[in-house]
């Protein structure tokens, strides 16, 4: 078998071991003499799979009874729309804070549904390098919702504490940093994450919604984009991605057999410390534009001396079998995603690669 070393964004590396089992049990899933993709959604096998997975997902996020979980279609990009959709009205504006490329796209959506307003936005010569101070944040104490993005998968940066946004509840697009840092969910009302990073393969989308706040959700909705109408056939309106849902809860196994969450997020400060430590000790052959407190621990993003070196080093990696590493289109450079599923092996293996190709030529 040959497997490369994947550092790719999205879709993001899968654990083997997940493969693997997928594999095994493809043509003849739990004795049924199908497959899962040929099982029926209403099946007992099938609905007792979605049950477990809606549980294992609040289990690990450490959801209690008031949260309702969904799985949805049209990934994160639809409920940049369906969020504002259930939300919002034309006097019930919800604030907006602005760390990059995907919470711009979340904004501009909400404003076909409410007077949305822009908290924070940290752009700066166009591009974006930090997250917003609390003090820079000007929120509206009547907000409907306070939506920002945990993990701003292209630019490298994330959260490291959560703003305190008094009674406004918080929307966080978790796609990216998902079941790989604790929480305190207590000003929380809604996260959302496509599968794609650190949930499984690309086509589920989970939300997951305080009871509290689905209470408040529009009703005059198409039933397909009501979170309620969902929430009310505990996400079983129509037939789910199934096979998604299956690989999401191999994952979600894998994770609780790993330790879970708490696990998952010492792997990631280790395994950013190691990427961190070779750029910032490459005497400047590496840059990385953000700043030590804003750093992510999902995306690694930094640059070389030139265009030149650095589409040598994406080869020179790919010929040593590690792919995945070019920076996102709108930005350049280099990125190193770190999910999950990203073993503490293959960055350290990683590392050692940069740190050669820098003394070979720096
Ligand atoms: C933070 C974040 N939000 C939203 C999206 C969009 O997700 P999707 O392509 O599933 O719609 C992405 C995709 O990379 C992302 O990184």
């Amino acid at each position: 078998m040959h497997r490369v070393r994947y550092f790719g964004a999205g879709p993001g590396a899968l654990p083997l071991e997940v493969i693997q089992k997928a594999g095994q049990d493809l043509p003849d899933w739990r004795n049924t003499g199908a497959s899962i993709m040929e099982t029926s959604h209403r099946s007992r096998e099938y609905v007792q799979l979605h049950e477990a997975s809606r549980s294992m997902f609040k289990h690990l996020m450490g959801m209690d009874e008031n949260w309702e979980v969904l799985f949805l279609q049209g990934g994160a990009t639809t409920q940049f729309a369906m969020l504002p959709m259930n939300f919002l009205g034309p006097y019930k504006g919800a604030d907006y804070v602005l760390t990059g490329a995907w919470s711009n796209k979340a904004f501009n959506a909400s404003r076909y549904f409410g007077p949305s307003r822009i908290a924070a936005d940290t752009r700066e010569n166009e591009i974006y390098t930090r997250i917003p101070a609390m003090s820079e944040l000007d929120m509206d104490a009547d907000a409907t919702y306070c939506h920002l993005t945990t993990n701003n998968t292209i630019y490298g940066t994330q959260w490291k504490k959560l703003p305190e946004t008094g009674k406004v509840p918080l929307v966080l697009d978790m796609s990216s940093d998902i079941m790989s840092r604790q929480l305190n969910l207590d000003d929380v009302g809604l996260i959302y994450a496509s599968a794609q990073k650190n949930l499984g393969p690309a086509g589920v989308c989970v939300v997951a919604i305080r009871k509290e706040m689905l209470d408040r959700a529009n009703s005059d909705l198409p039933e397909i984009l009501s979170y309620r109408a969902h929430a009310a056939k505990s996400s079983l309106l129509n037939t789910p991605p199934t096979f998604n849902v299956y690989m999401m809860k191999l994952v979600l196994d894998w994770i609780e057999s790993r330790g879970g969450v708490k696990a998952m997020e010492r792997l990631a400060s280790a395994k950013a410390s190691l990427i961190y430590d070779i750029i910032d000790s490459s005497n400047g052959f590496y840059k990385c534009p953000v700043p030590e407190s804003h750093r992510s621990k999902m995306n690694a993003v930094f640059s070389l001396p030139d265009e030149q070196m650095e589409n040598e080093l994406v080869a020179k990696a790919k010929a040593d079998g590690f792919t995945g590493i070019r920076g996102h289109r709108s930005l350049g450079g280099l990125r190193v995603s770190m999910y999950n599923a990203v073993s503490l092996e293959s960055i350290i293996e990683l590392a050692a690669f940069l740190k050669d190709f820098a003394k070979r030529n720096g």
